[in-house]
């Protein structure tokens, strides 16, 4: 039985920070123990313009506490033409679009994914080999909505053939076989995903801080996502989806959506692939699939883990902000060394 792991450079590949304070409570949390992250532009206004990603990847540089991580920063999806994207391209890392009011902060997003209206953006970030995040579920029936988004999915892959597409947060067993069926499809899977099913959220007392979007699914959704996560298909990378809201935002009538995992996600995948048997393939799990899928390399950085408990903290308090963590108040098997 393993009592040490170390992971070369793991990668977040989907992360909100946030702004102002909280960017200040949770960037060190993250910084800590990744070397870069994906970081998600549903800010308030949206970013949408080089300077506002300039000025937010410097925010985050400015709050991150932690020299060895680099914030890559992306654009909220809006029609964009050419110039543009041939300008800001080697500022970003993709562009992440969402359906309009599907999510936390999407209002501004795109009311219908026609691929023909889309075409000369999506033409556009083809050519310039500027990859297309997606938050794949339709306004449909809740259990239904990312299923509902298959043949979206379906109809970009085959229209844009050049262009790489990523499925965010996975979370069903319809989008996991999407992934053999189309060589510009790629996937981030969340770890509450990899954890969790609807019983979980709702099948007891109401479980706020697992509320998500898109909503934890069935069992065999699970299983579906842990087989491709622990062989580390190719395809598969580990985005945290880590959504921090603060906890009277959480704890109250109209609870938001997201699960804050920041600060435990390695040492809780470091359990999960330990149980499985499959220690060995975390680091690609969580950092070389990104590397390859992305086309990039990280900072270098040694994380070591090592097998010791430790208790996840009730609430992270700081800068007037706060923020309860999945697993609050619970014992991990894995420590920080
Ligand atoms: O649960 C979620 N929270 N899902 C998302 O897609 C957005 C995120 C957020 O920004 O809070
Ligand atoms: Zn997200």
């Amino acid at each position: 039985m393993s009592t040490e792991l170390t992971l070369q450079s793991p990668l977040d590949m989907h992360l909100h920070l946030r702004d102002e304070e909280m960017l200040k409570l949770v960037a060190p949390l993250t910084a800590q123990t990744f070397a870069g992250a994906l970081i998600m532009p549903n800010l308030v206004p949206p970013v949408t313009t080089k300077e506002s990603a300039l000025a937010y990847k410097q925010r985050i540089n400015d709050a991150k506490k932690y020299s060895d991580f680099e914030p890559y920063v992306t654009l909220f999806f809006q029609e964009y033409n050419y110039d543009f994207l041939k300008e800001i391209k080697d500022d970003i890392i993709g562009i992440k679009l969402y359906p309009a009011g599907i999510t936390t902060n999407s209002e501004g997003g795109v009311a219908a994914i026609d691929a023909e209206a889309l075409r000369p953006t999506l033409e556009a970030m083809s050519e310039l080999k500027i990859p297309l995040c997606i938050h794949g579920e339709t306004n449909g029936f809740v259990m239904d909505r990312e299923k509902e988004f298959v043949p979206v999915y379906e109809a970009l892959a085959k229209e844009f053939p050049n262009l790489k597409i990523i499925m965010e947060h996975i979370t069903t067993k319809d989008s996991v076989e999407l992934l053999d069926k189309y060589d510009n499809l790629h996937a981030t899977i969340t770890l509450h995903h990899l954890l969790i099913t609807l019983d979980d959220v709702a099948g007891g007392m109401l479980q706020p801080h697992l509320f998500c979007k898109p909503i934890a699914k069935r069992y065999e959704d699970r299983d579906a996502l842990l087989k491709v996560a622990l062989e580390a298909h190719p395809k598969v990378m580990f985005g945290s989806d880590s959504a921090p809201h603060p906890k009277h935002k959480k704890e109250c009538c109209g609870c938001a959506a997201g699960v804050f995992t920041a600060p435990i996600a390695l040492q809780v995948l470091a359990e999960l692939f330990e149980e499985h048997g499959k220690l060995d393939n975390l680091e690609k799990f969580v950092s070389l699939n990104a590397q390859s899928v992305y086309e990039f390399t990280p900072v270098e950085k040694t994380i070591t883990l090592i097998k010791q408990d430790c208790i996840v903290p009730e609430i992270y308090e700081g800068f007037g902000e706060n923020v309860v963590p999945m697993y609050a108040g619970e014992t991990l098997k894995w420590s920080l060394s």
